[in-house]
């Protein structure tokens, strides 16, 4: 197989030796992947844990759904208990399951003794009902959003989203996958069943003390490369086992961690259907052997199963890349048949650039001094900003007018890769320093990546709830980035 990362990504791949570094040099005690590996074959194999369905209940023409944030402890190896947040559940939370046209209303219990949010990443919604940091909930307190589905079938995902301490509570957790059900997606003949060949994956990292509990910024460096791991999680198991029934398996991989970038693949190299990219099904299928995800983004594969064991892994094919293992998937002695995959899946016209009313410009910054470093540590001065200004809870950094086509340029100015998000819209990516994107990135995405130096140009079209009060996000997911203040605000008018 051909490596094609740049260096730059490649040593942003998950898993980082450098997180261990980090942390043994601020002198902690750590669980390594080795102890984790002896205390997993210590134990019978673990099945994926496969998050329930939230199907809601309907009621005078509104769906109604219940999430609980508590605490919880919980084993991502059996024998270990660390303590963690999670919704309904002791770590992440259910598939929230919505369905296009439907308005849905969500009660979203905070058992926390903290302040939090719960921010639908991906989807069309008025700003008020976005979940970002102006709609904290406080301890013991509901917070009920309701909304319109007016969005096409996908994948995509919720999460914390407080105020500076949006990393801090995804790392304990607070996470879980939203899908959205449409018309044309059910005619099509795509694996459906929830559970046995189509499967929503969390894939995540974390840093476990040798006390098993979670470690989170130890020092700057955390900080300044992201929150990274040492041990790789599947819906938050450490190696999971999947027992495949049927020849095909649909796989919803979201990229969940807080800031490492997973080059996902097969352990023998097999090349795999790429249907759908953040909000929703590709024109095509696209064939590939490995394919990049970077925090918040998602995908969905289909895979042929066949009769051996194979693995999800990051790095496969790589050239100096440590080969990490999501999820093993063993096939059952007689599989089932699927369909085949359809040549086409749905209607996407091409992005029109010509329709843009404007062009906007987003300078991502990244002070790398150590001035700037301490004064960002002292809380003077953020080292992460976008357009010179860090994130301020009161300031509306860009209005728009509402029905408008907007091209948005991000300037990487730093020479770290940023996946870059908007809240409310689904865009398109028009270029890549002036270059088309591969096929797997032209649909509808939410989050793009934006590598060291480069320049992506996306089109956007703001649509429906002019709300001059209540501010929409874009911000880099490397959450401890957004955290520190590569995040802006922008109201929809
Ligand atoms: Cu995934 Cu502002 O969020
Ligand atoms: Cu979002
Ligand atoms: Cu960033």
């Amino acid at each position: 197989m051909k490596h094609q990362i740049s260096r730059r990504l490649a040593l942003r791949l998950g898993l980082a030796a450098t997180a261990v570094g980090a942390a043994a040099l601020a002198g902690l005690p750590l669980l390594s992947r080795r102890d984790m590996l002896a205390q997993a074959r210590n134990q019978p194999p673990q099945p994926l844990p496969v998050p329930e369905q939230l199907l809601g209940t309907l009621k005078d023409g509104v769906r109604h759904y219940a999430l609980n944030i508590r605490p919880g402890s919980h084993q991502f190896v059996s024998g270990i208990t660390t303590d963690t947040f999670g919704v309904n559940a002791d770590y992440l939370g259910p598939v929230l399951r919505l369905r296009r046209g439907e308005t849905v209303r969500i009660a979203v219990h905070n058992g926390l003794k903290e302040a939090t949010t719960l921010h639908w990443h991906g989807m069309h919604l008025p700003a008020k009902m976005d979940g970002g940091p102006h709609q904290e909930i406080a301890p013991g307190e509901t917070w009920t959003p309701q909304f319109e589905v007016r969005q096409p079938a996908a994948t995509l995902w919720y999460h914390a989203h407080p105020h500076k301490r949006t990393g801090a509570h995804v790392w304990r957790g607070l996470a879980g996958p939203i899908i959205i059900d449409d018309d044309a997606s059910s005619a099509l003949p795509l694996p459906r069943d929830h559970g046995i060949d189509d499967i929503p994956l969390v894939l995540q990292d974390r840093l476990f003390g040798n006390d098993g509990q979670l470690l989170y910024i130890q020092s700057m460096h955390d900080v300044m490369m992201g929150m990274e791991g040492n041990i790789p999680l599947c819906n938050g198991r450490f190696m999971p086992m999947f027992e495949a029934r049927r020849q095909r398996l649909r796989l919803r991989i979201l990229d969940g961690a807080n800031a490492s970038f997973y080059a996902i693949g097969f352990s023998d190299g097999r090349a795999f259907d790429v249907i759908a990219s953040d909000g929703g099904l590709l024109p095509a299928p696209v064939r590939r052997t490995h394919v990049l995800i970077t925090p918040g983004e998602r995908v969905e594969i289909v895979v042929k199963v066949g009769n051996k064991p194979f693995t999800l892994v990051s790095g496969a094919g790589l050239r100096n890349m440590p080969l990490h293992t999501f999820l093993r998937i063993v096939p059952a002695p007689v599989l089932e048949s699927s369909p085949a995959l359809p040549g086409k899946l749905v209607e996407l016209p091409p992005p029109d650039a010509a329709s843009a009313a404007r062009t906007r410009r987003f300078d991502l910054q990244m002070g790398m001094g150590p001035g700037m470093m301490m004064g960002g540590m002292m809380g003077r001065r953020s080292p992460f900003a976008i357009n010179g200004k860090a994130m301020d809870m009161n300031l509306i950094n860009e209005v728009i007018p509402v029905g408008s086509t907007e091209i948005w340029e991000i300037r990487n100015t730093s020479p770290m890769p940023h996946p870059f998000h908007v809240h409310d819209v689904q865009f398109r990516v028009l270029s890549r320093n002036g270059r088309p994107v591969p096929a797997h990135e032209a649909g509808r995405k939410d989050t793009v990546l934006v590598d060291g130096h480069e320049i992506v140009r996306i089109l956007a079209r703001f649509d429906d709830y002019p709300d001059p009060k209540h501010p929409y996000m874009y911000h880099c997911h490397i959450l401890e980035h957004e955290d520190a203040g590569m995040m802006g605000q922008f109201t929809v008018v």
